[in-house]
């Protein structure tokens, strides 16, 4: 046996390793205002970083904490930014078991704890949402392949090779336009629906747009709806959609990777009135509920149609013999073949916490939401771009005798300008040609306090580089 090998599977070492570990990030955690919320560096400067750590052939501590150090950090009050949650440290935990055991989840055998406590949060999952009692589905790597899974699966119910298309809003994340691209139904594939000021489908056009596709020679088989729409964080009418999908026959799915889960909240559920009715549901749980990237559960209302999906064989893997219905060999299902144990993540959560966990981060990042809108309207130099459904909120600095160039260079430059600084971090978006600035707020421990300062930021700078701008005569 070689010594390396030995030490590298060493149980003393582990045990070093891992208590140091769980101190530094437990210290991480304790004082997490310490840090900037976003360290700046260019990639050049990272990558030189690390070359030169791993040159000198860094301690596993020092590696860690170099990485804790130079991270963007979500667990900080200030971070703002994109749709990712600092994710509960006992759900992160449950990563270093799922990671040793390394199991795989492909086939029951390979990975029994992993596969039962699947189908458990599944279902805990499809109950709270008050999806229909006949749900069924699986968890996956990511909204993307989520949603492209879905859109399989509403292929695959049509059997016969066509010329296919599916109808979504114009402002629904990018990845259902690659999904289309994938599945080979090229330009064509994407009828996008307009939406309104507050950039939600029109319902009301949908009747003539399939019209139009079927002149043009398409087959529509599907609606997708956004809940919400990752720029701006808008809800399409699920009702409406569900009533649209029924009369054209349409597989209606619902893109909820950020918002569905506002379901949770009693408040808000309204925002996804009639999720029991779609056909299938993508759900992210590390963006609102808590769990590290990537976790999404794919829900189908007819849990047998997820069996729909993927037809390729694996006599190696699979019996062809078993077929829908063989709910434990999750491969039959999922698009990944290996698998790790995503639901560790939430199971430890539902069972050290209970579901109440989850209603109460979804209700609190919802209420910041609504927080940091108020705060916007106070100052006359903030726009806010639309009232938040949830906790994405965009606005932007402006002055009423900037024309629209000036005031999208301006806010391009004041978050170019507070990402350099890097004590908060938001991001921007482009809105019809207009820049915004856009938050998520998905740290719970954020306060009125901590928004206001973000928003004070941004004033101070814009009314910095507009003196500047002035002081140089452009
Ligand atoms: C609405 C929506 N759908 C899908 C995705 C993609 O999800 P993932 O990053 O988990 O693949 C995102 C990511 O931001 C999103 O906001």
């Amino acid at each position: 046996m070689s010594d390396l090998l030995a030490r590298a599977y060493s149980p003393a070492e582990f045990r070093r390793h891992g208590h140091a570990l769980i101190d530094q990030l437990a210290d991480y955690l304790e004082n997490v205002e310490r840090y900037p919320a976003n360290p700046y560096a260019t990639p050049e400067e990272s990558l030189e970083e690390f070359r030169a750590l791993l040159g000198r052939g860094a301690a596993p501590e020092e590696v860690f904490g170099r990485v804790i150090e130079r991270s963007v950090h979500l667990h900080h009050p200030d971070y703002m930014g994109h749709q990712v949650v600092p994710p509960a440290p006992l759900s992160a935990l449950s990563d270093v078991a799922s990671s040793l055991l390394n199991t795989g989840m492909a086939i029951f055998e390979m990975g029994r704890p992993g596969t039962a406590m699947e189908r458990v949060v599944i279902e805990r999952f499809a109950e709270l949402l008050e999806l229909d009692p006949g749900s069924g589905g699986f968890l996956t790597s990511g909204g993307s392949l989520a949603n492209l899974t879905a859109l399989l699966a509403a292929r695959a119910r049509h059997g016969a090779p066509g010329r296919y298309c599916l109808l979504v809003n114009e402002h629904a994340h990018y990845c259902i336009e690659r999904a289309v691209r994938v599945m080979g139904w090229g330009e064509d594939g994407i009828v996008h629906v307009p939406t309104d000021d507050h950039l939600s489908m029109r319902t009301e056009l949908i009747d003539g747009l399939i019209d139009e596709a079927r002149g043009r020679g398409l087959t529509p088989i599907a609606l997708v709806g956004s809940a919400c729409t990752t720029a701006t964080g808008t809800y399409d009418p699920i009702a409406a959609l569900a009533d649209a999908a029924e009369k054209h026959n349409l597989w209606l799915h619902i893109d909820g990777a950020h918002g569905a889960a506002v379901r949770l909240d009693p408040a808000r559920r309204h925002r996804v009135d009639g999720l029991e009715r779609v056909d299938s549901l993508t759900l992210d749980f590390h963006k609102m509920l808590m769990a590290p990237a990537i976790t999404t559960g794919l829900f189908f209302r007819r849990g047998t149609d997820a069996y729909r999906t993927f037809q390729q064989r694996a006599d190696y893997l699979l019996n062809a013999a078993d077929g829908e219905g063989d709910w434990s060999n999750v491969a039959r299902r999922s698009f990944e073949c290996t698998k790790r144990m995503l639901s560790l993540r939430i199971f430890t959560l539902l069972s050290e916490y209970g579901p109440q966990l989850f209603v109460d981060y979804v209700r609190r990042v919802g209420d910041l939401g609504q927080e940091l809108a108020t705060l916007i309207r106070q100052h006359p130099e903030l726009e806010l771009f639309t009232p938040p459904d949830i906790n994405i909120v965009c606005f932007r600095f402006r002055r009423p005798d900037l024309d629209t160039a000036s005031v999208n260079g301006l806010n391009g430059m004041i978050r170019a300008h507070l990402t350099e600084i890097g004590q908060t971090y938001i991001v921007q978006t482009t809105i019809d040609g207009a820049v915004y600035l856009r938050c998520t707020l998905t740290n719970a421990f954020t306060t009125t306090a901590d928004l206001e300062r973000m928003l004070q930021q941004v004033v101070a700078t814009g009314i910095e580089l507009l003196a500047l701008r002035r002081g140089i005569g452009v």
